[in-house]
């Protein structure tokens, strides 16, 4: 019997709004079910074997030019896809991506001012996969900012501030509306157990079908 493809699922929202303390939790409750080898969980940018340094020209040293910020996030997606996330999706395992092209169409289109139309081309030209399902985490900008300050060394991206983490926020209720079906929008108020909860129960509902 052919093996089936795995489920794809991505999560979404901006920096500081818990995407990877539930990217985290919702592997090891996939893991202690099916085991280690069944999940691979992986981020962008950055989520291959020589993509930090595409990270670190991004995130740390910056870009002077928006098309250059948006070739580098899709070169390293394209590699991503081809080394990392097709492969597994081929060997019938789940995927769980921090980030993925709803950031890329929230923070270089609505943040950056880049036509959505453009970005979308250049999505199909990379023929990237579509996930299955997407977790957007849904928090004010306020709330974002206070984290990330928190957690020391804010990136370049997130020294824009508030007004722009509120474009970026806009972009992502825009595609959860235009996407309902694949974008779940949760609210990232709730408390990191029952947010886990909610996104652990959907993900089960698709992995049983
Ligand atoms: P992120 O992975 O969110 O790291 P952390 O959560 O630890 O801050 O940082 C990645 C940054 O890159 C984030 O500010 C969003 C930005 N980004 C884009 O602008 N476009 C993209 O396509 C992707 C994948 C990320």
């Amino acid at each position: 019997m052919a093996m089936s493809r795995g489920l794809f699922f991505t999560f979404e929202g901006i920096d500081g709004c818990g995407k990877s303390t539930q990217a985290c939790l919702l592997y090891k409750r996939l893991t202690s079910r099916r085991g280690e080898d069944s999940v691979v969980w992986t981020r962008e940018p950055g989520g291959w074997d020589g993509g930090e340094k595409i990270r670190e020209l991004l995130l740390e040293r910056g870009t002077s030019h928006a098309m250059s910020e948006l070739f580098l996030f899709m070169a390293d997606r394209c590699e991503h896809a081809s080394r990392v996330i097709n492969p597994a999706l081929d060997a019938g395992k789940t995927v769980l991506c921090e980030r993925y092209t709803d950031s890329t169409i929230a923070y270089q289109s609505w943040g950056g001012g880049i036509p959505l139309s453009r970005i979308e081309e250049m999505f199909n030209w990379c023929s990237f996969p579509v996930p299955d399902l997407t977790f957007f985490i849904d928090i004010g900008p306020e709330a974002a900012l206070e984290r990330v300050v928190r957690r020391g060394r804010p990136d370049f991206l997130e020294k824009k501030g508030a007004s722009f983490l509120e474009r970026v926020r806009e972009g992502f209720v825009f595609l959860s509306e235009r996407e309902p079906e694949r974008i779940v929008r949760l609210d990232g108020g709730l408390g990191i157990e029952s947010l886990a909860g909610e996104i652990g129960d959907k993900a089960e509902v698709l992995l049983h079908r």
